[in-house]
Protein backbone atom coordinates (compact mmCIF):
# COMPACT_ATOMS: atom_id res chain seq x y z
CA UNK A 1 0.00 0.00 0.00
CA UNK A 2 1.63 3.39 -0.97
CA UNK A 3 4.87 3.13 -2.65
CA UNK A 4 8.23 4.86 -1.34
CA UNK A 5 11.99 6.08 -2.68
CA UNK A 6 14.36 8.35 -1.16
CA UNK A 7 17.95 8.42 -2.90
CA UNK A 8 21.11 10.45 -2.03
CA UNK A 9 24.44 10.36 -3.88
CA UNK A 10 26.06 11.35 -7.42
CA UNK A 11 23.04 10.22 -9.72
CA UNK A 12 20.26 11.99 -10.89
CA UNK A 13 17.76 11.42 -7.63
CA UNK A 14 14.65 12.11 -9.76
CA UNK A 15 15.74 9.86 -12.62
CA UNK A 16 15.98 6.77 -9.48
CA UNK A 17 13.00 7.83 -7.67
CA UNK A 18 10.56 8.15 -10.76
CA UNK A 19 12.38 4.83 -12.10
CA UNK A 20 11.57 3.15 -8.99
CA UNK A 21 8.27 4.21 -8.49
CA UNK A 22 7.26 3.10 -11.62
CA UNK A 23 8.29 -0.61 -10.44
CA UNK A 24 6.95 -0.05 -7.11
CA UNK A 25 3.41 1.03 -8.69
CA UNK A 26 1.43 -2.59 -8.31
CA UNK A 27 1.50 -0.69 -4.45
CA UNK A 28 -0.99 2.07 -5.62
CA UNK A 29 -1.19 4.56 -8.05
CA UNK A 30 -4.05 6.98 -7.32
CA UNK A 31 -1.46 9.74 -7.05
CA UNK A 32 2.22 10.37 -7.30
CA UNK A 33 4.78 12.69 -6.17
CA UNK A 34 8.20 13.83 -5.33
CA UNK A 35 10.50 16.26 -3.66
CA UNK A 36 14.40 16.61 -4.86
CA UNK A 37 16.87 19.53 -3.94
CA UNK A 38 16.99 22.64 -6.16
CA UNK A 39 21.05 23.47 -5.99
CA UNK A 40 20.04 26.89 -7.13
CA UNK A 41 17.39 27.86 -5.11
CA UNK A 42 19.46 26.39 -2.44
CA UNK A 43 15.65 24.22 -1.42
CA UNK A 44 13.76 21.04 -1.96
CA UNK A 45 10.88 21.75 -4.90
CA UNK A 46 8.06 19.33 -4.64
CA UNK A 47 5.94 18.33 -7.41
CA UNK A 48 2.88 15.86 -6.76
CA UNK A 49 -0.60 15.30 -8.46
CA UNK A 50 -3.25 13.33 -8.95
CA UNK A 51 -2.73 9.86 -11.63
CA UNK A 52 -0.05 7.82 -12.72
CA UNK A 53 4.11 8.21 -12.19
CA UNK A 54 4.21 8.43 -16.05
CA UNK A 55 2.69 11.90 -15.21
CA UNK A 56 5.21 13.12 -12.37
CA UNK A 57 7.98 11.49 -14.82
CA UNK A 58 6.83 14.16 -17.67
CA UNK A 59 6.12 16.92 -15.32
CA UNK A 60 9.96 16.53 -13.51
CA UNK A 61 11.91 15.87 -17.46
CA UNK A 62 14.05 18.47 -16.51
CA UNK A 63 14.52 18.26 -12.82
CA UNK A 64 18.20 17.41 -11.63
CA UNK A 65 18.97 16.65 -8.20
CA UNK A 66 21.34 14.07 -6.13
CA UNK A 67 18.37 13.74 -3.04
CA UNK A 68 15.16 13.22 -2.91
CA UNK A 69 12.21 11.09 -2.19
CA UNK A 70 9.11 10.17 -3.90
CA UNK A 71 5.98 8.67 -3.16
CA UNK A 72 2.51 6.71 -5.24
CA UNK A 73 -0.50 6.77 -3.37
CA UNK A 74 -3.39 4.52 -1.98
CA UNK A 75 -5.54 6.12 -0.67
CA UNK A 76 -6.68 5.80 3.03
CA UNK A 77 -7.16 9.02 4.60
CA UNK A 78 -8.41 11.86 2.71
CA UNK A 79 -9.86 11.86 -1.13
CA UNK A 80 -7.64 11.01 -4.45
CA UNK A 81 -6.61 15.32 -4.63
CA UNK A 82 -3.24 16.82 -5.22
CA UNK A 83 -3.14 18.30 -1.79
CA UNK A 84 -3.37 14.64 -0.56
CA UNK A 85 -0.78 13.26 -2.65
CA UNK A 86 2.77 13.00 -1.00
CA UNK A 87 4.91 14.58 0.29
CA UNK A 88 3.40 16.12 2.98
CA UNK A 89 5.13 19.07 4.89
CA UNK A 90 5.94 20.66 8.40
CA UNK A 91 3.82 23.96 8.61
CA UNK A 92 6.77 25.95 7.78
CA UNK A 93 7.89 23.65 5.34
CA UNK A 94 11.18 22.85 6.63
CA UNK A 95 10.29 18.72 7.03
CA UNK A 96 8.59 16.99 4.06
CA UNK A 97 7.84 13.28 4.51
CA UNK A 98 6.20 10.53 2.28
CA UNK A 99 4.39 7.84 4.23
CA UNK A 100 3.22 4.96 3.70
CA UNK A 101 0.70 3.19 6.13
CA UNK A 102 -1.75 4.47 8.56
CA UNK A 103 -0.98 6.61 11.73
CA UNK A 104 -4.20 5.44 14.20
CA UNK A 105 -3.33 8.28 16.68
CA UNK A 106 -3.26 11.75 14.19
CA UNK A 107 -6.51 12.98 15.26
CA UNK A 108 -5.36 12.24 19.38
CA UNK A 109 -2.01 14.15 18.52
CA UNK A 110 -3.52 16.74 16.89
CA UNK A 111 -5.68 17.39 19.93
CA UNK A 112 -2.84 16.80 22.48
CA UNK A 113 0.00 18.98 20.33
CA UNK A 114 -1.20 20.76 17.24
CA UNK A 115 -4.32 22.57 18.04
CA UNK A 116 -3.52 25.74 16.70
CA UNK A 117 -1.62 24.20 13.58
CA UNK A 118 -3.44 24.26 10.13
CA UNK A 119 -3.29 21.15 8.09
CA UNK A 120 -3.24 21.66 3.75
CA UNK A 121 -4.32 18.13 3.73
CA UNK A 122 -7.21 15.79 5.48
CA UNK A 123 -4.43 12.76 5.18
CA UNK A 124 -2.96 11.06 8.45
CA UNK A 125 0.68 11.57 7.44
CA UNK A 126 0.70 15.39 7.88
CA UNK A 127 0.70 15.30 11.14
CA UNK A 128 4.25 13.49 11.58
CA UNK A 129 6.00 16.56 9.32
CA UNK A 130 4.50 19.41 11.85
CA UNK A 131 5.47 17.07 14.99
CA UNK A 132 9.03 16.95 13.74
CA UNK A 133 9.16 20.23 13.11
CA UNK A 134 7.89 21.26 16.65
CA UNK A 135 10.34 19.14 18.54
CA UNK A 136 12.86 20.32 16.19
CA UNK A 137 12.67 23.45 17.76
CA UNK A 138 14.42 22.72 21.03
CA UNK A 139 16.47 19.36 20.21
CA UNK A 140 18.45 17.88 17.60
CA UNK A 141 16.64 16.81 14.44
CA UNK A 142 17.37 13.23 15.08
CA UNK A 143 16.13 13.38 18.46
CA UNK A 144 13.50 15.38 17.31
CA UNK A 145 12.53 12.58 14.78
CA UNK A 146 12.80 10.22 17.82
CA UNK A 147 10.53 11.84 19.55
CA UNK A 148 7.74 11.64 16.88
CA UNK A 149 8.25 8.57 16.44
CA UNK A 150 7.62 7.22 19.89
CA UNK A 151 4.27 8.97 19.79
CA UNK A 152 3.02 7.35 16.49
CA UNK A 153 0.37 4.26 16.79
CA UNK A 154 -0.09 2.61 13.54
CA UNK A 155 1.64 1.62 10.41
CA UNK A 156 4.70 3.49 8.75
CA UNK A 157 7.41 3.28 6.28
CA UNK A 158 8.53 7.47 5.80
CA UNK A 159 10.98 8.55 4.46
CA UNK A 160 12.00 12.42 5.79
CA UNK A 161 14.35 15.52 4.54
CA UNK A 162 15.22 18.90 6.20
CA UNK A 163 15.40 22.24 3.96
CA UNK A 164 17.84 23.46 6.28
CA UNK A 165 20.30 19.84 5.58
CA UNK A 166 19.93 18.28 2.45
CA UNK A 167 23.03 15.82 2.67
CA UNK A 168 20.77 13.86 4.55
CA UNK A 169 17.49 11.40 4.21
CA UNK A 170 15.93 9.75 7.38
CA UNK A 171 13.81 6.51 7.56
CA UNK A 172 11.78 5.02 10.53
CA UNK A 173 9.47 1.83 10.02
CA UNK A 174 7.09 -0.09 11.45
CA UNK A 175 4.93 -2.96 10.15
CA UNK A 176 5.47 -1.96 5.89
CA UNK A 177 8.38 -2.73 4.42
CA UNK A 178 11.37 -0.45 4.14
CA UNK A 179 15.34 -1.09 2.49
CA UNK A 180 18.21 0.83 2.19
CA UNK A 181 20.03 -0.43 -0.89
CA UNK A 182 24.05 0.94 -1.05
CA UNK A 183 26.41 1.24 -3.66
CA UNK A 184 29.71 2.88 -4.67
CA UNK A 185 27.05 5.48 -5.97
CA UNK A 186 24.96 6.65 -3.06
CA UNK A 187 21.72 4.83 -0.74
CA UNK A 188 18.22 3.98 -1.84
CA UNK A 189 15.74 3.25 0.47
CA UNK A 190 12.40 1.99 -0.45
CA UNK A 191 9.46 -0.29 -0.12
CA UNK A 192 10.51 -2.92 -2.26
CA UNK A 193 13.85 -4.48 -3.75
CA UNK A 194 12.61 -3.89 -7.35
CA UNK A 195 13.33 -0.47 -6.96
CA UNK A 196 16.78 -1.16 -6.19
CA UNK A 197 17.57 -3.46 -9.34
CA UNK A 198 20.42 -2.14 -11.15
CA UNK A 199 20.63 0.51 -8.84
CA UNK A 200 22.18 -0.61 -5.56
CA UNK A 201 24.73 -3.71 -5.22
CA UNK A 202 23.63 -4.57 -1.42
CA UNK A 203 20.98 -3.77 0.74
CA UNK A 204 19.56 -3.93 4.50
CA UNK A 205 16.37 -5.05 5.60
CA UNK A 206 14.80 -2.60 8.08
CA UNK A 207 13.70 -4.25 11.19
CA UNK A 208 10.54 -2.64 13.14
CA UNK A 209 11.39 0.27 15.02
CA UNK A 210 14.97 1.02 14.06
CA UNK A 211 15.92 4.56 12.53
CA UNK A 212 18.56 5.21 9.77
CA UNK A 213 20.06 8.53 9.03
CA UNK A 214 21.71 8.22 5.20
CA UNK A 215 24.08 10.51 3.69
CA UNK A 216 25.83 9.71 0.22
CA UNK A 217 28.68 7.71 1.64
CA UNK A 218 27.28 6.42 5.33
CA UNK A 219 24.13 4.19 6.35
CA UNK A 220 23.50 4.62 10.24
CA UNK A 221 20.73 2.41 11.82
CA UNK A 222 19.58 3.21 15.40
CA UNK A 223 16.75 1.77 17.27
CA UNK A 224 14.42 4.49 18.74
CA UNK A 225 16.20 5.39 22.21
CA UNK A 226 19.03 6.38 19.31
CA UNK A 227 21.31 3.20 20.36
CA UNK A 228 23.66 2.15 17.03
CA UNK A 229 22.31 -1.22 15.45
CA UNK A 230 24.60 -3.11 12.72
CA UNK A 231 23.54 -3.36 9.34
CA UNK A 232 23.30 -7.19 7.84
CA UNK A 233 23.64 -6.43 3.86
CA UNK A 234 22.88 -8.94 1.45
CA UNK A 235 22.69 -8.87 -2.42
CA UNK A 236 20.13 -7.44 -4.53
CA UNK A 237 19.48 -10.25 -6.90
CA UNK A 238 16.74 -9.00 -9.33
CA UNK A 239 16.23 -9.69 -13.00
CA UNK A 240 15.15 -6.04 -14.03
CA UNK A 241 13.71 -8.00 -17.06
CA UNK A 242 11.21 -9.54 -15.11
CA UNK A 243 9.59 -6.20 -14.06
CA UNK A 244 9.39 -5.22 -18.25
CA UNK A 245 5.97 -6.52 -20.25
CA UNK A 246 8.41 -7.96 -23.30
CA UNK A 247 6.00 -8.83 -26.02
CA UNK A 248 3.32 -9.49 -24.09
CA UNK A 249 0.53 -6.24 -24.02
CA UNK A 250 -0.15 -6.43 -20.38
CA UNK A 251 1.47 -7.83 -17.18
CA UNK A 252 -0.95 -9.84 -16.62
CA UNK A 253 -1.22 -12.08 -19.95
CA UNK A 254 2.54 -11.84 -18.99
CA UNK A 255 2.42 -13.81 -16.21
CA UNK A 256 -0.38 -16.25 -17.05
CA UNK A 257 2.02 -16.76 -19.90
CA UNK A 258 4.55 -17.68 -17.23
CA UNK A 259 2.84 -20.05 -15.87
CA UNK A 260 3.87 -23.23 -17.04
CA UNK A 261 7.34 -21.90 -16.20
CA UNK A 262 6.66 -21.53 -12.71
CA UNK A 263 5.25 -24.89 -11.99
CA UNK A 264 8.66 -26.36 -13.94
CA UNK A 265 10.76 -23.87 -12.04
CA UNK A 266 9.39 -24.91 -8.40
CA UNK A 267 9.97 -28.44 -9.49
CA UNK A 268 13.52 -28.08 -10.31
CA UNK A 269 13.66 -26.01 -7.06
CA UNK A 270 12.45 -28.78 -4.65
CA UNK A 271 13.94 -31.45 -5.97
CA UNK A 272 17.23 -32.84 -6.43
CA UNK A 273 16.12 -36.33 -8.65
CA UNK A 274 13.33 -37.68 -7.23
CA UNK A 275 14.21 -36.35 -3.65
CA UNK A 276 12.05 -33.27 -2.13
CA UNK A 277 14.32 -30.72 -0.26
CA UNK A 278 11.19 -29.62 2.00
CA UNK A 279 12.70 -29.52 5.10
CA UNK A 280 12.26 -32.42 7.14
CA UNK A 281 11.72 -30.78 10.45
CA UNK A 282 8.94 -28.43 9.22
CA UNK A 283 7.41 -32.32 7.85
CA UNK A 284 7.36 -33.42 11.49
CA UNK A 285 6.05 -30.43 12.75
CA UNK A 286 3.24 -30.86 10.35
CA UNK A 287 2.83 -34.67 11.19
CA UNK A 288 3.17 -33.86 15.09
CA UNK A 289 0.28 -31.12 14.67
CA UNK A 290 -3.45 -31.97 15.16
CA UNK A 291 -5.06 -29.24 12.58
CA UNK A 292 -3.77 -26.85 9.99
CA UNK A 293 -4.88 -23.71 9.96
CA UNK A 294 -4.62 -21.63 6.28
CA UNK A 295 -4.47 -18.03 7.32
CA UNK A 296 -4.37 -15.79 4.17
CA UNK A 297 -6.47 -12.99 1.95
CA UNK A 298 -7.59 -12.75 -1.36
CA UNK A 299 -6.65 -14.58 -3.85
CA UNK A 300 -3.74 -16.56 -1.53
CA UNK A 301 -6.95 -17.55 0.38
CA UNK A 302 -8.36 -18.89 -2.38
CA UNK A 303 -5.19 -20.91 -2.88
CA UNK A 304 -5.12 -22.03 0.92
CA UNK A 305 -8.90 -23.32 -0.18
CA UNK A 306 -7.21 -25.61 -2.49
CA UNK A 307 -4.14 -26.28 0.03
CA UNK A 308 -7.08 -27.47 2.73
CA UNK A 309 -8.10 -30.35 -0.43
CA UNK A 310 -4.75 -31.23 -0.55
CA UNK A 311 -3.67 -32.00 2.92
CA UNK A 312 -7.10 -33.71 3.66
CA UNK A 313 -6.95 -36.47 0.56
CA UNK A 314 -3.67 -36.49 0.40
CA UNK A 315 -2.45 -36.41 3.90
CA UNK A 316 -5.76 -37.11 6.34
CA UNK A 317 -4.72 -33.73 7.61
CA UNK A 318 -7.54 -31.98 8.90
CA UNK A 319 -7.59 -28.03 7.60
CA UNK A 320 -9.69 -25.06 8.67
CA UNK A 321 -8.98 -22.11 6.08
CA UNK A 322 -9.69 -18.43 7.54
CA UNK A 323 -9.58 -14.99 6.49
CA UNK A 324 -6.78 -13.28 8.05
CA UNK A 325 -8.48 -9.82 8.81
CA UNK A 326 -11.32 -11.72 10.86
CA UNK A 327 -8.87 -14.56 12.51
CA UNK A 328 -6.93 -11.56 13.67
CA UNK A 329 -8.97 -10.49 16.24
CA UNK A 330 -11.42 -13.52 16.08
CA UNK A 331 -9.33 -16.29 16.70
CA UNK A 332 -11.83 -19.27 17.03
CA UNK A 333 -10.99 -21.96 19.23
CA UNK A 334 -8.41 -24.14 18.70
CA UNK A 335 -7.08 -27.51 19.16
CA UNK A 336 -4.09 -28.18 21.61
CA UNK A 337 -1.57 -28.92 19.39
CA UNK A 338 -2.16 -26.14 16.06
CA UNK A 339 -0.42 -25.48 12.98
CA UNK A 340 -0.31 -22.52 11.00
CA UNK A 341 0.31 -21.91 7.32
CA UNK A 342 -0.09 -18.00 6.41
CA UNK A 343 -0.01 -17.74 2.72
CA UNK A 344 0.82 -14.21 1.10
CA UNK A 345 2.55 -12.82 -2.57
CA UNK A 346 3.65 -10.49 -0.89
CA UNK A 347 4.44 -11.42 2.60
CA UNK A 348 3.71 -8.20 3.53
CA UNK A 349 0.14 -8.29 3.99
CA UNK A 350 -1.06 -6.09 7.11
CA UNK A 351 -3.75 -8.49 8.15
CA UNK A 352 -1.53 -11.58 8.25
CA UNK A 353 0.97 -9.47 10.20
CA UNK A 354 -1.35 -9.03 12.75
CA UNK A 355 -2.15 -12.86 12.91
CA UNK A 356 1.46 -13.46 12.90
CA UNK A 357 2.04 -11.15 15.96
CA UNK A 358 -0.82 -13.03 18.39
CA UNK A 359 0.20 -16.65 16.97
CA UNK A 360 3.99 -15.56 18.22
CA UNK A 361 2.17 -14.80 21.71
CA UNK A 362 1.23 -18.07 22.18
CA UNK A 363 4.33 -19.72 20.95
CA UNK A 364 2.51 -21.43 18.05
CA UNK A 365 4.61 -23.30 15.25
CA UNK A 366 4.03 -21.31 11.50
CA UNK A 367 5.22 -21.52 8.17
CA UNK A 368 4.88 -18.68 5.49
CA UNK A 369 4.70 -19.91 2.04
CA UNK A 370 5.57 -16.29 -0.24
CA UNK A 371 6.68 -15.18 -2.99
CA UNK A 372 8.97 -12.78 -1.04
CA UNK A 373 11.61 -15.00 0.83
CA UNK A 374 13.12 -11.45 2.62
CA UNK A 375 9.41 -10.18 3.54
CA UNK A 376 8.65 -9.74 7.28
CA UNK A 377 5.95 -12.47 7.12
CA UNK A 378 9.09 -14.73 6.07
CA UNK A 379 11.45 -13.28 8.30
CA UNK A 380 8.94 -13.87 10.96
CA UNK A 381 7.28 -17.24 10.60
CA UNK A 382 9.72 -20.54 12.45
CA UNK A 383 9.83 -22.01 8.71
CA UNK A 384 9.23 -20.23 5.34
CA UNK A 385 9.04 -21.42 1.90
CA UNK A 386 9.43 -19.35 -1.36
CA UNK A 387 7.09 -20.27 -4.29
CA UNK A 388 9.24 -18.87 -6.76
CA UNK A 389 6.67 -17.27 -9.13
CA UNK A 390 9.39 -14.08 -9.65
CA UNK A 391 7.93 -11.03 -9.54
CA UNK A 392 4.10 -10.33 -10.20
CA UNK A 393 3.40 -6.84 -11.58
CA UNK A 394 -0.28 -7.34 -12.52
CA UNK A 395 -2.34 -6.72 -9.49
CA UNK A 396 -4.78 -8.97 -10.19
CA UNK A 397 -2.55 -12.43 -8.75
CA UNK A 398 -2.02 -15.82 -11.72
CA UNK A 399 1.00 -16.96 -11.36
CA UNK A 400 1.65 -16.42 -7.63
CA UNK A 401 -1.89 -17.86 -7.11
CA UNK A 402 -0.75 -21.16 -9.08
CA UNK A 403 2.60 -21.49 -7.79
CA UNK A 404 1.18 -20.54 -3.93
CA UNK A 405 -1.16 -24.52 -4.54
CA UNK A 406 1.75 -26.43 -6.20
CA UNK A 407 3.75 -25.57 -3.35
CA UNK A 408 0.83 -26.34 -0.88
CA UNK A 409 0.65 -29.59 -2.94
CA UNK A 410 3.97 -30.46 -2.66
CA UNK A 411 3.91 -29.89 0.75
CA UNK A 412 0.50 -32.22 1.50
CA UNK A 413 2.63 -34.90 -1.01
CA UNK A 414 5.65 -35.36 1.02
CA UNK A 415 3.01 -35.95 4.28
CA UNK A 416 1.30 -38.49 2.52
CA UNK A 417 1.79 -42.42 1.20
CA UNK A 418 3.05 -40.78 -1.95
CA UNK A 419 0.82 -42.91 -4.54
CA UNK A 420 1.84 -40.95 -7.42
CA UNK A 421 4.52 -39.36 -9.01
CA UNK A 422 4.31 -35.44 -8.36
CA UNK A 423 7.03 -34.52 -10.43
CA UNK A 424 5.68 -35.96 -13.50
CA UNK A 425 1.83 -35.41 -12.84
CA UNK A 426 2.70 -31.10 -12.36
CA UNK A 427 5.03 -31.30 -15.48
CA UNK A 428 1.92 -32.45 -17.24
CA UNK A 429 0.11 -29.59 -16.08
CA UNK A 430 2.56 -27.70 -17.35
CA UNK A 431 1.91 -28.83 -20.32
CA UNK A 432 -1.81 -28.88 -20.52
CA UNK A 433 -1.87 -25.05 -19.57
CA UNK A 434 0.89 -24.47 -22.49
CA UNK A 435 -1.51 -26.25 -24.91
CA UNK A 436 -4.59 -24.08 -23.39
CA UNK A 437 -2.86 -21.17 -23.89
CA UNK A 438 -1.32 -21.75 -27.80
CA UNK A 439 -4.96 -20.34 -29.11
CA UNK A 440 -6.52 -18.11 -26.51
CA UNK A 441 -8.70 -16.75 -29.67
CA UNK A 442 -11.96 -18.69 -29.03
CA UNK A 443 -11.93 -17.30 -25.45
CA UNK A 444 -12.15 -13.76 -26.70
CA UNK A 445 -14.96 -14.70 -29.53
CA UNK A 446 -17.01 -16.28 -26.24
CA UNK A 447 -16.05 -13.72 -23.56
CA UNK A 448 -17.43 -11.00 -26.40
CA UNK A 449 -20.71 -12.57 -26.77
CA UNK A 450 -21.31 -13.84 -23.59
CA UNK A 451 -19.82 -11.62 -21.05
CA UNK A 452 -22.18 -7.99 -21.84
CA UNK A 453 -24.27 -8.20 -18.52
CA UNK A 454 -23.25 -6.77 -15.40
CA UNK A 455 -23.82 -9.45 -13.55
CA UNK A 456 -22.50 -13.20 -13.96
CA UNK A 457 -22.17 -16.20 -11.89
CA UNK A 458 -19.28 -18.86 -11.64
CA UNK A 459 -20.02 -22.46 -9.93
CA UNK A 460 -18.52 -25.66 -8.99
CA UNK A 461 -18.31 -28.17 -6.06
CA UNK A 462 -15.49 -28.84 -4.01
CA UNK A 463 -12.29 -28.13 -5.41
CA UNK A 464 -13.89 -26.65 -8.44
CA UNK A 465 -15.85 -24.23 -5.59
CA UNK A 466 -12.92 -22.88 -4.81
CA UNK A 467 -11.77 -22.20 -8.16
CA UNK A 468 -14.99 -20.78 -8.48
CA UNK A 469 -14.40 -18.16 -5.79
CA UNK A 470 -11.22 -17.34 -7.75
CA UNK A 471 -12.34 -17.12 -10.90
CA UNK A 472 -14.97 -14.71 -10.14
CA UNK A 473 -12.90 -12.66 -8.13
CA UNK A 474 -10.46 -12.14 -11.29
CA UNK A 475 -13.38 -11.32 -13.25
CA UNK A 476 -14.85 -8.81 -10.87
CA UNK A 477 -11.47 -7.19 -10.12
CA UNK A 478 -10.42 -6.30 -13.88
CA UNK A 479 -13.29 -6.07 -15.85
CA UNK A 480 -15.77 -4.47 -13.10
CA UNK A 481 -18.16 -7.08 -13.55
CA UNK A 482 -20.39 -7.98 -10.53
CA UNK A 483 -19.31 -11.26 -10.31
CA UNK A 484 -19.57 -13.97 -7.63
CA UNK A 485 -18.47 -17.72 -6.75
CA UNK A 486 -21.00 -19.78 -6.04
CA UNK A 487 -21.09 -23.90 -4.67
CA UNK A 488 -22.85 -24.88 -7.65
CA UNK A 489 -25.79 -26.77 -5.11
CA UNK A 490 -25.98 -23.76 -3.18
CA UNK A 491 -26.98 -21.56 -5.61
CA UNK A 492 -30.75 -22.39 -6.09
CA UNK A 493 -31.20 -21.71 -1.98
CA UNK A 494 -31.85 -17.87 -2.82
CA UNK A 495 -29.32 -16.63 -5.32
CA UNK A 496 -30.64 -17.86 -8.16
CA UNK A 497 -33.43 -15.06 -7.74
CA UNK A 498 -30.63 -13.29 -9.64
CA UNK A 499 -30.31 -14.93 -12.70
CA UNK A 500 -32.02 -13.08 -15.83
CA UNK A 501 -31.67 -13.22 -19.40
CA UNK A 502 -28.47 -13.67 -20.54
CA UNK A 503 -26.68 -13.93 -17.04
CA UNK A 504 -23.65 -15.65 -17.82
CA UNK A 505 -22.86 -18.43 -15.47
CA UNK A 506 -19.59 -20.77 -15.55
CA UNK A 507 -19.63 -23.91 -14.26
CA UNK A 508 -16.12 -25.39 -13.39
CA UNK A 509 -15.99 -29.09 -13.72
CA UNK A 510 -12.91 -31.25 -12.68
CA UNK A 511 -14.01 -34.06 -10.57
CA UNK A 512 -15.97 -37.02 -12.37
CA UNK A 513 -18.44 -37.78 -9.38
CA UNK A 514 -19.82 -34.32 -9.34
CA UNK A 515 -20.36 -33.66 -12.68
CA UNK A 516 -23.58 -34.75 -13.25
CA UNK A 517 -24.63 -32.79 -9.98
CA UNK A 518 -23.23 -29.81 -11.19
CA UNK A 519 -24.75 -30.07 -14.97
CA UNK A 520 -27.95 -30.59 -13.12
CA UNK A 521 -27.62 -27.03 -11.50
CA UNK A 522 -26.36 -25.06 -15.05
CA UNK A 523 -30.23 -26.56 -16.34
CA UNK A 524 -31.72 -25.31 -13.36
CA UNK A 525 -30.49 -21.68 -14.51
CA UNK A 526 -30.53 -22.31 -17.99
CA UNK A 527 -34.36 -22.64 -18.05
CA UNK A 528 -34.27 -18.98 -16.16
CA UNK A 529 -33.03 -17.64 -19.02
CA UNK A 530 -28.77 -17.91 -17.86
CA UNK A 531 -26.39 -18.19 -20.12
CA UNK A 532 -23.79 -21.34 -19.25
CA UNK A 533 -20.33 -22.11 -20.34
CA UNK A 534 -18.60 -25.41 -19.07
CA UNK A 535 -14.85 -25.33 -17.98
CA UNK A 536 -13.96 -29.27 -17.86
CA UNK A 537 -11.57 -31.90 -18.69
CA UNK A 538 -11.06 -34.11 -21.79
CA UNK A 539 -12.43 -37.35 -20.21
CA UNK A 540 -15.84 -35.47 -18.44
CA UNK A 541 -16.40 -33.49 -21.48
CA UNK A 542 -20.02 -33.87 -23.21
CA UNK A 543 -20.87 -32.27 -26.42
CA UNK A 544 -21.65 -28.50 -26.65
CA UNK A 545 -18.87 -28.05 -23.63
CA UNK A 546 -17.17 -24.62 -24.26
CA UNK A 547 -13.79 -25.19 -22.95
CA UNK A 548 -12.04 -28.47 -22.67
CA UNK A 549 -8.55 -29.20 -21.33
CA UNK A 550 -6.52 -31.41 -21.14
CA UNK A 551 -7.05 -34.51 -18.66
CA UNK A 552 -4.48 -34.20 -15.60
CA UNK A 553 -3.84 -36.23 -12.32
CA UNK A 554 -7.05 -35.06 -10.40
CA UNK A 555 -6.28 -33.42 -7.32
CA UNK A 556 -3.88 -31.43 -9.31
CA UNK A 557 -6.58 -30.12 -12.13
CA UNK A 558 -7.36 -26.37 -9.85
CA UNK A 559 -4.08 -25.48 -11.25
CA UNK A 560 -5.21 -26.10 -14.35
CA UNK A 561 -9.00 -25.31 -14.42
CA UNK A 562 -8.03 -22.08 -13.20
CA UNK A 563 -6.02 -20.68 -16.50
CA UNK A 564 -9.33 -20.03 -18.47
CA UNK A 565 -10.89 -18.10 -15.60
CA UNK A 566 -8.23 -16.12 -15.49
CA UNK A 567 -7.72 -15.47 -20.07
CA UNK A 568 -11.86 -15.08 -19.36
CA UNK A 569 -11.12 -11.59 -16.87
CA UNK A 570 -8.25 -10.86 -19.29
CA UNK A 571 -10.58 -11.17 -22.13
CA UNK A 572 -13.77 -8.90 -20.52
CA UNK A 573 -11.04 -6.35 -19.21
CA UNK A 574 -9.68 -5.89 -22.75
CA UNK A 575 -13.09 -6.10 -24.49
CA UNK A 576 -14.41 -3.06 -21.88
CA UNK A 577 -11.00 -1.06 -22.54
CA UNK A 578 -10.30 -0.95 -18.48
CA UNK A 579 -6.56 -0.63 -17.38
CA UNK A 580 -6.15 -4.14 -17.07
CA UNK A 581 -2.92 -3.90 -14.70
CA UNK A 582 -3.97 -1.19 -12.36
CA UNK A 583 -8.00 -1.95 -12.20
CA UNK A 584 -9.21 1.38 -9.91
CA UNK A 585 -9.55 1.28 -6.20
CA UNK A 586 -6.78 -1.76 -5.71
CA UNK A 587 -3.70 -2.48 -4.72
CA UNK A 588 -1.45 -5.37 -4.73
CA UNK A 589 0.83 -5.51 -1.40
CA UNK A 590 -2.21 -4.53 1.17
CA UNK A 591 0.26 -3.18 3.97
CA UNK A 592 -2.74 -1.68 6.11
CA UNK A 593 -4.99 -3.48 8.50
C1 LIG B 1 -4.52 -7.68 -2.31
C2 LIG B 1 -4.28 -8.05 -3.75
C3 LIG B 1 -4.68 -9.51 -3.99
C4 LIG B 1 -3.96 -10.41 -3.02
C5 LIG B 1 -4.21 -10.00 -1.57
C6 LIG B 1 -3.33 -10.76 -0.60
O1 LIG B 1 -5.87 -7.59 -2.03
O2 LIG B 1 -5.00 -7.19 -4.60
O3 LIG B 1 -4.35 -9.89 -5.31
O4 LIG B 1 -4.40 -11.72 -3.21
O5 LIG B 1 -3.89 -8.62 -1.41
O6 LIG B 1 -1.99 -10.41 -0.83
P1 LIG B 1 -0.77 -11.32 -0.46
O7 LIG B 1 0.44 -10.54 -0.86
O8 LIG B 1 -0.83 -11.52 1.04
O9 LIG B 1 -0.89 -12.60 -1.18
Amino acid sequence: MCGIVGYIGRSNAREIIVTGLERLEYRGYDSAGLTVFNDKKNTFDIFKDIGRVSILKETTKQVLSRVGIGHTRWATHGKVTALNAHPHTSSSGRFIIVHNGVIENFQQLKDQYLKLASFKSDTDTEVVAHLIEGFASYMTVENAILTTLKLLHGSYALLIVDQQDPDTIYAAKNKPPLLVGVSEDGVTITSDVLALAGVSKNYHVMEDKTFVVAKKDEVKLYNYDHEALELNWQKVNVDVTQTEKGNFDHFMLKEINEQPGVIRRIISEYFTGYKSNIDSRLLKTIKESERIYILAAGTSMHAGLIGKYFFEKLAGKPVEVHIASEFAYHMPLLVSKPFFILISQSGETADLRACLLKLKQFKYQTLTVTNVITSTLAREADFKLEIFAGPEIAVASTKAYIAQMAVLALIAYELSAKLFDIKMELAKVAQAIENFLFDPTPIKALVEKVFIKEHAFYIGRGMDYALALEGALKLKEISYIHTEGFAAGELKHGTIALIEEGTPVVAIISEEEMNMNTRSNLHEVKSRGAVSIIITMDSLKQKGDDIILDDVYPILAPLLMIVPTQMIAYFAALDRGYDIDKPRNLAKSVTVE
